[in-house]
């Protein structure tokens, strides 16, 4: 049986007749190899988090990813690209006392982007860290020339300096995200079990094929992620399925499932990698990291 079919015939019920493990996307369990390990770093990979429906573990995987790449001794920037700043809390900076952010890098030629990145208390991580003052750059940007392109722009200055640059967007489909869309190299999209998410898909596909034709030809969709999955519900096996029928490959086979230690581990500022070292959930985003390679989306 081809892993297409096994997945549409079996909707992504946990055993198969034959005895192969199949994963809750209805394909057989696969392991990913460890990434070997890199001899230089950079110029880095830069992958956009997005989807405009807000609360769908856009923040929580970015974080999470960042961190287990680093274990990988992959050095990763996260550019907080939420005026929320939710990335910087979860690493336990306040972005709201900070002068620089990406913000001022953005909108002031002369503001070094050297001079806004924070290293943080993971090894391999550091921070490009916003505040609240990014919610005026959605208008001042509109009279920009070039106005999509900045963010680009900005992060080109460190490329080199990474290897991966993950890039946590606001939920919304704005200048801000077409920026984050025109400066990256893949898309990943998390995605919440819920019917209702589903919804919001087919309009965030539209954009990202708009920046594909008129802004990065180069942009591809690494991958959707399952988040908050709950395998004890029908609900949750039901929306996965219905995923993989509309995205087939494109859905990651690492799932991320419901747990309340991802909001713990937000009250701690700290990776769930590093809080609950050995929980499922830390091993899921290693998972991640470690499949996000066998892909080629990370070096
Ligand atoms: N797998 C999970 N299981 C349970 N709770 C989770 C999981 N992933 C994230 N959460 C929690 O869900 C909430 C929303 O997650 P997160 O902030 O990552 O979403 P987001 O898409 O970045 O939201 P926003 O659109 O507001 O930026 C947080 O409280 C987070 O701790
Ligand atoms: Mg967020």
């Amino acid at each position: 049986m081809s892993t297409e079919q096994s997945a549409a015939t079996l909707d992504g019920i946990s055993a198969d007749i034959a005895g192969t493990e199949l994963g809750p996307t209805g394909r057989p369990l696969r392991e990913f190899p460890e990434p070997a390990p890199l001899s230089s770093h950079g110029p880095a990979r830069i992958i956009a988090m997005v989807n405009q429906k807000g609360g769908v573990g856009k923040t929580t995987s970015a974080i999470n990813l960042a961190a287990a790449l680093a274990e990988y001794g992959r050095k990763v920037l996260i550019v907080d690209f939420d005026p929320q700043g939710a990335a910087s809390a979860g690493f336990g900076i306040n972005p709201h006392e900070l002068e620089t952010t990406v913000y001022n890098v953005m909108m002031d030629r002369h503001v070094d982007v050297h001079s806004a990145i924070r290293h943080t208390e993971v090894e391999n991580v550091d921070l490009l860290p916003a505040n609240i003052d990014l919610s005026a750059a959605e208008v001042q940007l509109v009279t920009e020339v070039a106005r999509e392109q900045v963010l680009a722009g900005a992060l080109r200055r460190v490329e080199d300096e990474y290897d991966v640059i993950l890039i946590d967007c606001q939920p919304s489909l704005g200048l801000l995200t077409v920026n984050a869309l025109t400066a990256a190299h893949g898309v990943v999209i998390p995605l919440i079990c819920e019917f209702f998410a589903l919804r919001a898909v087919a309009l965030l596909v539209e954009t990202i094929e708009k920046v594909q034709d008129r802004l990065n030809p180069r942009l591809t969709v690494d991958g959707v992620l399952a988040t908050m999955y709950d395998a004890r519900t029908l609900h949750s096996r039901e929306v996965l399925a219905r995923l993989v029928e509309a995205f087939g490959d494109k859905v990651f086979d690492t799932v991320i499932k419901r747990t309340i230690k991802f909001a713990d581990a937000t009250v701690a500022a700290e990776p769930i990698t590093r809080y609950a070292s050995n929980h499922p959930g830390a091993e899921a985003y290693r998972r991640l990291a470690r499949e996000l390679v066998a892909r080629g989306g990370a070096p």
